[in-house]
């Protein structure tokens, strides 16, 4: 592998950071899907259809241009709320197991891109 191949990826990563436009870093959906399910979130909130939860598509559009989404859901699944469930029974919401601020950025930044 020449140098010049790794320039070139080099200048490929670049042209893909400047076409997502944002200052924000991209999704990681990998991780936030991992970190998702080892918390059984997905139990609950499926991408496009309600299960226990609403789907990240309903939260997406919830608070879809709103600046300080990502610190409300962050609070959400940090703070344990009151939640009530299709069925009405009422439980505290689960808190993920991470404090790691990308990790929560990521994960709320995943349900919030649906
Ligand atoms: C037992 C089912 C259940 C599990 C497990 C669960 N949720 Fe939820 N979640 C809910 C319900 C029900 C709501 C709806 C709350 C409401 O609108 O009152 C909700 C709402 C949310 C919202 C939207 C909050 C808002 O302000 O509208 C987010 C974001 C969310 N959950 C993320 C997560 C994450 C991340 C996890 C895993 C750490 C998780 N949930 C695990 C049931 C669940």
């Amino acid at each position: 592998m020449g140098k010049k191949s790794s320039a070139s990826r080099a200048i490929a990563l670049l042209m893909v950071i400047a076409a997502s436009g944002s200052a924000q870093a991209a999704v990681d959906v990998e991780a936030a899907k991992e970190l998702a399910r080892t918390n059984d979130c997905l139990k609950c909130h499926a991408t496009d259809k309600d299960k226990k939860g609403p789907a990240m598509k309903k939260i997406s559009d919830k608070y879809r241009g709103q600046p300080d989404a990502q610190e409300k859901v962050i609070k959400h699944f940090t703070s344990g709320p009151t939640v009530t469930l299709p069925d009405g029974l009422e439980i505290r919401h689960k808190i993920i197991d991470t404090r790691d601020p990308k990790e929560l950025a990521n994960i709320a930044d995943w349900f919030l891109s649906h």
